[in-house]
């Protein structure tokens, strides 16, 4: 694990920005899991600006959708391909038809998650995942407890998660109680993961990610025996006293 901790989100966003970009100028047509939430939306807007300025070609970048309520109607507000297209797709210029969406919409929901995973195979994996950590240490909605192999499917949201999420849409009793989710096999299996984390809300669970036994209980903490993994961490979320910084990193210091 690559840790880098930076002076605020400010920051954290800019960093972000440049790691991502540096993969996506080696790899224009990389295959993209970006997770929705709060704490990457700075991110994609940084890289939206860098695409209008024409310092970022974006146009042929694959976007794998992460996660999704389920049980909801297709023109519910609350689904997270909505959210998607608005702070990540459209931005950053995409086609719609780039995109492989994770359905929690339709009436199989199962065989939804069957077909996204097939089409994640047949796409070689993903080149990059942009994930966020839960309160109680999920990735994408992999609630406690997650194995390392888990699928793509079927969830029942924690009460925890529906409290987190519950500043999305205003209320936990607008929050949608099942989801489907990119299962943690695919996810693990990333060539490039980049968590990112801010707050001090996070710091505990950031420390279990991190420093606690790597369990399903913590989700995250299965990133330890992953490869290529980078957690990017504001000094608010850093639950340690000595930081594991490494601004002389090309990127991480632009
Ligand atoms: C959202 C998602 C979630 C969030 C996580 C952190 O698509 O997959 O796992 O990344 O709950 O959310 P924030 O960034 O809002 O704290």
């Amino acid at each position: 694990m690559r840790l880098i901790v930076t002076e605020d989100y400010d920051s954290l966003s800019r960093v972000g920005a440049n790691f991502v970009a540096e993969i996506i100028a080696a790899n224009p047509a990389a295959t993209v899991v970006p997770a929705m939430g709060d704490t990457p939306m700075r991110i994609y807007a940084e890289l939206a600006a860098r695409r209008q300025r024409r310092e970022l070609d974006t146009l042929q970048i694959r976007v794998f959708q992460l996660d999704e309520y389920a049980g909801i109607d297709t023109e519910d507000p609350r689904l997270l391909y909505g959210w998607l297209l608005r702070s990540f797709v459209a931005p950053l210029g995409i086609p719609e038809s780039n995109v492989v969406r994770l359905r929690g919409d339709v009436e199989d929901v199962q065989a939804a998650c069957r077909d996204y995973e097939s089409a994640a195979h047949e796409a070689g994996g993903f080149d990059l995942a942009i994930l966020g950590l839960g309160p109680n240490g999920h990735l994408g909605f992999n609630e406690p407890p997650s194995e390392p192999d888990a699928p793509t499917r079927v969830v029942e949201l924690t009460d925890e998660s529906l409290e987190s999420n519950a500043r999305y849409w205003g209320g936990k009793d607008r929050v949608p109680r099942t989801a489907v989710t990119a299962g943690m096999d695919l996810l693990l299996a990333s060539k490039q993961i980049l968590l990112v984390v801010s707050g001090e809300h996070k710091s505990e669970i950031l420390r279990r990610t991190i420093n606690g036994p790597a369990t399903p209980e913590v989700p995250a903490s299965l990133l330890q025996h992953a490869a290529n993994v980078t957690v990017i961490a504001d000094r608010a979320s850093w639950p340690f006293s000595t930081a594991g910084t490494q601004d002389s990193d090309s990127w991480a210091g632009k």
